[in-house]
């Protein structure tokens, strides 16, 4: 089977311009899709050479879908392409296209590549994703680059904005949730992955996360009540510091 590098290293077709090392991690989540029924949205269409490559990785029974900003763009499509002209940032076209739009497999934001347009393209169209389906953020090094809204750490930018999204991914083990964000979005992140340039975010429902102990030995009843008081003063020590973190956090820069 064709893997996506080599596809892209014998493309003769037109002007696609990726980073190398994407081609291993594109590889490791897309080859299931490939001979597939696979929906696509790319954000961010250029000179079509991407559409291109997708059409022909993932085989005929693709369905393309792209957008960009770009009016000239609309001359690449085809049977299997459809194309929306319009801004990646602009949440009322963005509502049109997704009132357009199946179920999408992969959606994959390769487009102007500011921290806005990444925020608002992912809060508007994450849930278009199918349930177990992906949302991928390329060249993501814009993060860190003051041209495009980023810088290191800069709390506005979308690596900083993802990083945040962490502790909703974990939000069934903190006590104290009111600065936690907690959303239809933040429920169905069932995983997020870092790559250099790439973050990787799996569509899935989290399920309520539960542990269980197998094995013979025997608790005596001591040791169960034990075991019982000491997770309940966990529990209990942690909202009290947790709202200790809070109460600092609020009075930042305040003098108390
Ligand atoms: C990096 S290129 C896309 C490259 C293409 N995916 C490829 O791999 O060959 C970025 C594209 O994003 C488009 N773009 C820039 N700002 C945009 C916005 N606000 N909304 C939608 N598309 C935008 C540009 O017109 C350009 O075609």
């Amino acid at each position: 089977m064709t893997t996506l590098r080599e596809t892209f290293y014998n493309h003769t077709g037109n002007l696609i311009h990726k980073w190398d090392h994407y081609f291993e991690i594109y590889e490791k989540y897309f080859s299931k899709y490939k001979n597939k029924k696979v929906n696509i949205l790319e954000i961010g269409i250029s000179h079509g050479g991407s559409l291109q490559m997708w059409k022909k990785y993932f085989g005929e029974n693709v369905n393309i879908f792209a957008i960009d900003v770009n009016q000239e763009c609309k001359k690449h499509e085809d049977d299997k392409i459809k194309i929306f002209i319009g801004s990646q940032s602009d949440v009322n076209f963005l509502k049109t296209v997704e009132s357009q739009l199946p179920e999408l497999d992969i959606i994959l934001d390769d487009g102007g590549h500011t921290m806005q347009q990444q925020i608002v393209s992912f809060e508007q169209l994450y849930l278009k994703v199918k349930e177990g389906g992906l949302y991928i953020v390329e060249d993501t090094h814009s993060s860190y680059w003051h041209a495009f809204g980023g810088g290191l750490k800069n709390k506005n930018s979308f690596i900083e904005y993802a990083k945040n999204l962490i502790d909703s991914l974990y939000d069934s083990h903190i006590s104290n949730k009111r600065s936690l964000l907690i959303n239809e979005i933040t429920k169905n992140i069932y995983s997020i992955s870092y790559y250099d340039s790439i973050v990787v975010f799996e569509k899935k429902l989290r399920p309520k996360p539960f542990h269980i102990q197998k094995g013979n030995e025997t608790i005596t009843p001591y040791k169960q009540t034990e075991l019982k008081k000491k997770s309940v003063f966990i529990k209990i020590k942690d909202k009290i510091l947790g709202e200790i973190d809070t109460f600092k956090a609020n009075s930042k820069g305040k003098i108390i």
